[in-house]
Order: C-alpha cells, then sequence, then structure tokens
C-alpha cells in the first residue's frame, strides 16, 4: 500500500485541497480523505457507500467488473474445489493456509467447544414454535456472551472466542431446526468433522443410525466456502462498527447476523425460493409462466425484483454463482432429486441473460440464485436458507472483527451527514401552535 500519488481539488470558492491517494495491492486507487473536513469544512456524500472505502483490509480481494473474488490471495474456484470450510477458515482469520498440525489443532478446538452450556438449551423452549431460525440464532450468539463474560475484557483470549463462535454457531442453528420441527436435540459426535457433524445435529434421530453422506458433506463444505467472505458487505460493515465501539465479539457477529436477514442481502436466498415457488404454482398469479414474471420485473411500476439477480459489486457473473449451478447438477443427480425449480431457475436465467433490461444494467445471477434450491435437494428447509449463510460468513465477520481490533489505528465508526432539517426555530407553548 502507497501514498505516493496525490490529487488536486479545487472547491466552489476557487481554494485547492490535495489529497494523498492510497494505492492497494491489486492497483486499486483511493482518495484519501481523512483531512479533508479538517483542513476545509467540507465532508462527502455517498449514500449506499457505493463509493466509499471504510478501511484497508488484507482479507478479501474482489473484482466485480472480472467477476474476481480471492480469500488471502486464493482464488475462490480453488478453495471450492480443493479445500475444506475449517482449513479456509483458518485461512481468513490468520491469513495464511494452516499445517497439518495447525489444521488439527484448529479442528480438534472446534470439535472441543461444540457443546453449548446446558443453561442456553432451556432458552430454545421459551421460543414460540413458528420462530424464525435467523432470531433464534442472533439472541443466542449475544447470549453467549453472558456465558462467556471475560469477553467484555479488551484483553480477552481473543482465539478462544473466535473458536467458540465458530463452534457453537454450527450447535445452535441445528437445535433451532430441530425446534421447530418438534424432535429432540441431537448432541454433537466428536468423531465427525465440522461440516459432517452439523449434517449429524440436523438429520440424526436418537431412534436410528444416521452416517452423513460423503457428497453432502462436500457439498456443505463448498457451499459454507463460497459464502465465508465477501469483504466490506452490509453484514461485515455491521461486524467492524459494532466492534468499532469496543462492544465484545458475541454483540458484533450477533449484529452482523440480523443486517444478513434482510432480503436484499442474505435473505434473497430464501426470497429466490419463494420467489421461484410462486411462479410456478398453477393457483398462483403466474401459472409457472417465467416469462410473464420477467415482464413484469421489467415494468418499473411493479417494484418486482428478480431476486438473486444483481449485486453492488458484481457487474459481470458472480464466480459463486458459476460454481453453484455447477454443483446444482452433480448434487442433485447424485441424491436422484429432479427439482422442477431449478429447470425453472435456469431458463429464467437464460432469457434474463439475453434480455436487454439484465444487459443494459448488468444483473447476472448472485450467489443466492442457486444457492437455495441445492439447500432444498439436501433437506434444509427454506427458513433455515439465511441461516446456512450465516454459517458460511462466520470466518469473515471474525476475520474482519480481528482485523479490526488488532489495527493500531482503528477508530470508533462515525459517519457524518448533510443535515436537511428546520433552521433554528423556537418552542412554542401547545395552546398557541395552530398545527401544519
Ligand atoms: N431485478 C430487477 N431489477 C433490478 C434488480 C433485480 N434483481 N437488481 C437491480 N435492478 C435494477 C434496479 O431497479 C435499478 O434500475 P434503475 O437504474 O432503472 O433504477 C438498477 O438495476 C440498479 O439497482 P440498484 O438497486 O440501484 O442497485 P444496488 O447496487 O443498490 O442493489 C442489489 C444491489 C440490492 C443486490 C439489487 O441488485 C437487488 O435488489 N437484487 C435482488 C436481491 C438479491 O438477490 N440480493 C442478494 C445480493 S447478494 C448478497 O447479498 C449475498
Amino acid at each position: 500500500m502507497t501514498t505516493q500519488k496525490t490529487a488536486k481539488l479545487t472547491l466552489a470558492d476557487g481554494r485547492e485541497h490535495t489529497l494523498p491517494v492510497t494505492v492497494g495491492s491489486e492497483n486499486e486507487h483511493a482518495l484519501d480523505i481523512r483531512a479533508l473536513r479538517n483542513d476545509t469544512g467540507y465532508i462527502t456524500l455517498d449514500t449506499g457507500y457505493m463509493n466509499t472505502g471504510a478501511t484497508t483490509s488484507a482479507i478479501t480481494y474482489l473484482d466485480g467488473e472480472q467477476g474476481i473474488l480471492r480469500y488471502r490471495g486464493y482464488p475462490i474456484e480453488e478453495l471450492a474445489e480443493k479445500s475444506t470450510f475449517v482449513e479456509t477458515s483458518y485461512l481468513l482469520i490468520h491469513g495464511r493456509l494452516p499445517t497439518q498440525a495447525e489444521l488439527s489443532e484448529f479442528s480438534r478446538k472446534l470439535t472441543y467447544h461444540s457443546m453449548i452450556h446446558e443453561g442456553m438449551r432451556h432458552f430454545f423452549e421459551g421460543f414460540p414454535d413458528r420462530s424464525h431460525p435467523m432470531a433464534v440464532l442472533s439472541a443466542m450468539v449475544t447470549s453467549l456472551s453472558a456465558y462467556y463474560p471475560d469477553c467484555l475484557d479488551r484483553d480477552a483470549p481473543m482465539d478462544l472466542h473466535v473458536t467458540r463462535i465458530m463452534s457453537k454457531v454450527r450447535t445452535i442453528a441445528a437445535f433451532s431446526y430441530k425446534k421447530t420441527i418438534g424432535q429432540p436435540i441431537m448432541y454433537p459426535r466428536n468423531a465427525l468433522s465440522y461440516c459432517a457433524n452439523f449434517l449429524h445435529m440436523m438429520f440424526a434421530v436418537p431412534a436410528e443410525p444416521y452416517e452423513p453422506d460423503p457428497v453432502v458433506v462436500k457439498a456443505v463444505n463448498q457451499l459454507l466456502i463460497l459464502h465465508a467472505d465477501h469483504e466490506q458487505n452490509c453484514s461485515t460493515s455491521t461486524v467492524r462498527l459494532v466492534g468499532s465501539s469496543g462492544a465484545n465479539v458475541y454483540a458484533a457477529v450477533a449484529a452482523g447476523i440480523l443486517a444478513l436477514w434482510g432480503p436484499l442481502h442474505g435473505g434473497a436466498n430464501q426470497a429466490v425460493i419463494e420467489m421461484l415457488e410462486m411462479i410456478a404454482n398453477p393457483n398462483g398469479p403466474y401459472k409457472g409462466d417465467h416469462k410473464k414474471f420477467i415482464n413484469e420485473v421489467k415494468d418499473k411500476k411493479s417494484n418486482t425484483r428478480l431476486m438473486g439477480f444483481g449485486h453492488r459489486v458484481y457487474k459481470n457473473y458472480d464466480p459463486r454463482a458459476k460454481i453453484l449451478k455447477a454443483m446444482a447438477d452433480e448434487v442433485l443427480d447424485h441424491l436422484g432429486v429432479k427439482d422442477p425449480m431449478l429447470d425453472m431457475a435456469k431458463a429464467m436465467e437464460e432469457v434474463a441473460l439475453k434480455d436487454d433490461y439484465f444487459v443494459s444494467k448488468k444483473l447476472y445471477p448472485n450467489v443466492d440464485f442457486y444457492s437455495g434450491i441445492l439447500y432444498r435437494a439436501i433437506g434444509i428447509p427454506t427458513e433455515m436458507f439465511t441461516v446456512m449463510f450465516a454459517l458460511g460468513r462466520i470466518p469473515g465477520w471474525l476475520a474482519h472483527w480481528k482485523e479490526m481490533v488488532e489495527d493500531p489505528s482503528q477508530k470508533i465508526g462515525r459517519p457524518r451527514q448533510i443535515y436537511t432539517g428546520p433552521t433554528v426555530r423556537h418552542y412554542v407553548p401547545i395552546d398557541q401552535r395552530t398545527g401544519g
């Protein structure tokens, strides 16, 4: 990272201000405005942060124009094919691929911390049966801080809390599912790998033996790797912002989970399946006619979006969607599942990619377009899709939180604003007010 170059800004009153230019390791350029307000009185205005770099970061590189995604320099395609979720998590959190001994130790710790306190297990009983699992997950992650109060101490053993969160979120996710279907919860089995153990807690029952299917275990590993980080997105920025106040890591991650929940972010995988089901419904407004739906999306007045399409950063095919599309074929084939939703999704993609509306706006399938179809095929219910996304994103959030708290130049996040309300006016007693 260099700051040798500069740029000149001429203000409305003719004053000139010199801005240092920061250049990243992939030649990305940023105007450094840190001294701008002090020197000129001006701030910048950038709703939705479309042009604002909130931080420098060495974790993930993303080039939306070229469709490139790399974790710590490693292409997502290589990691999805060759790595495991646990190894990729280590890479994100610690900055390099682990040796065999480091990986074994990290896996051992994840296994060791997989149980949740018995007191917390009773919390599940208090939630209504129809609770959305994202509500349960976020509340439970916040509650973990009550069981590990040393996390409130800035000098707390960071790696221990990081391992606890990664391991326990998996247990909480599975327990919250068991609660919704009224089955007894299944305790983790230490002999199983991270993803196999998750499948065991989700799908095993005490009455019979359960052996996770290795193809499904691999698919879950790949799905979680693809979701593991995506630089400064809405939820990750939330984790950083909450963490910047000094709030503990459980609070920061719980805030990330809540930010992820929205349908424009991680909630889109659930919204995609609901959209496909609505189009396919013979008694619904589209009766299987996906072209009618796409025409409605193109009509500005309808306010309808093709869920799973478009991205703030990708203006090319999302590399994760490409991997997921191929995976969907492979996994459904292995499981002998014939899902008409996959055929419809592919048909809609084909229509959209030839349509000027989508082409001109550079709208391509994103990570959520095919992930829901995969989750359905392996038995994950629709309401759990965003929980799966959260499970995958945990190491990314933890890596960003760790990078932030270890940075000595870190400051509390506090944007400014341009005020557009009334200028000063004086209090009028209620009996003298005219309204309006
Ligand atoms: N369907 C139809 N039109 C769309 C879509 C879509 N999915 N996405 C964007 N557009 C249109 C907008 O109407 C807008 O058109 P206009 O310029 O004529 O007004 C233009 O494309 C730009 O859209 P914005 O909403 O301004 O783009 P932004 O970068 O703010 O939004 C977002 C990105 C939120 C992802 C958007 O594409 C969207 O809503 N997609 C559907 C939801 C979704 O799949 N979200 C998951 C994203 S991936 C993730 O978070 C993991």
